[in-house]
């Protein structure tokens, strides 16, 4: 029986950014704020240099923030960060895997580091392993693969111990129209589980189709968020294609920059 709002205890967002800044010869990140709920699927789409992939790494851990705090369902992941990154799953847009491991024995090393019971991680590994299309290749060395198999054995690894909150950077980038409908379907399937999901793309149908709600980033700032349908309303253009619409949202910014 669904309960009242009233009653329902209060669940932290998957991921609550305040006041985020990296700055490199400038700045990358500027004082972000970005709120994804729990449960959401969430896209994050700007023009090249915007700071997505700093502002996903800080949240990851890989890089220090020069100001501002991240959490992950609550936890502060700048002072907690393994009990942080225990929670999420992180996947580089430069996927970097082990060229002398087949993609079974990568993630059986993978779930090793996660301290992930084998009995647990065995058919789970190779369940994720064959929903992405790849059990032609269990028991070859990846050292072959083309760059959309290894990206595929690196989502794979990164989902082997079940986090809640899943993160990846371009990770469309360079697949074909099979294993682009493979990640599709596997990232999904875990949203319609209960997870949460934050992506970069730079295609916009991809954020259109797939992402309940889309952050607009130019500058390092939060220029616009929200449905698809929001997005036109709040920009007064309810009939433009998407790449107008998201032209005029990057636009706006740099005009008041
Ligand atoms: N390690 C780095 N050293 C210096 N500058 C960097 C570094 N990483 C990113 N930048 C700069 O920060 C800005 C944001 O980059 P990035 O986060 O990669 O953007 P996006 O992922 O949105 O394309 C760019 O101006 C980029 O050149
Ligand atoms: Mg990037």
């Amino acid at each position: 029986m669904d309960c009242p709002d009233i009653m329902k205890p209060e669940q932290p967002s998957a991921l609550q950014v305040r006041g985020l800044t990296k700055r490199f010869d400038r700045l990358a990140v500027d004082a972000l704020d970005l709120t994804v709920r729990s449960g959401e699927f969430y896209a994050l789409v700007g023009p090249n240099g915007a700071g997505k992939t700093t502002t996903l790494r800080m949240v990851a851990g890989l890089s220090r923030p020069d100001a501002g705090s991240v959490a992950v369902f609550g936890i502060d992941a700048l002072s907690d960060p393994v009990a942080a990154k225990q929670m999420m799953a992180w996947v580089s847009d430069e996927p970097m895997i082990y060229d002398k491991l087949t993609p079974v024995e990568y993630l059986e090393f993978v779930a090793g580091l996660w301290g992930v019971d084998p009995v647990v991680s065995g058919p789970c590994a190779h369940d994720l392993l064959i929903s992405l299309g790849l059990e032609p290749h269990l028991r070859e060395r990846c050292e072959g693969f083309s760059k959309g198999m290894r990206q595929k054995v690196a989502l794979a690894g990164a989902l082997v111990h079940d986090p809640r909150l899943i993160i990846l950077d371009e990770p469309l980038t360079g697949l074909d129209a099979v294993s682009a409908r493979h990640v599709k379907g596997l990232l999904v399937d875990r949203v319609r589980a209960g997870c949460t999901v934050i992506m970069t793309t730079h295609i916009l149908e991809v954020a259109e189709r797939m992402a309940d709600r889309i952050g607009v980033i130019a500058a390092g700032r939060l220029v616009a968020e929200g449905t698809l349908a929001e997005l036109r309303q709040q920009n007064g253009h309810n009939d433009t294609s998407l790449e107008d619409l998201f032209i005029a949202l990057v636009n706006v910014e740099a005009a008041a920059a």
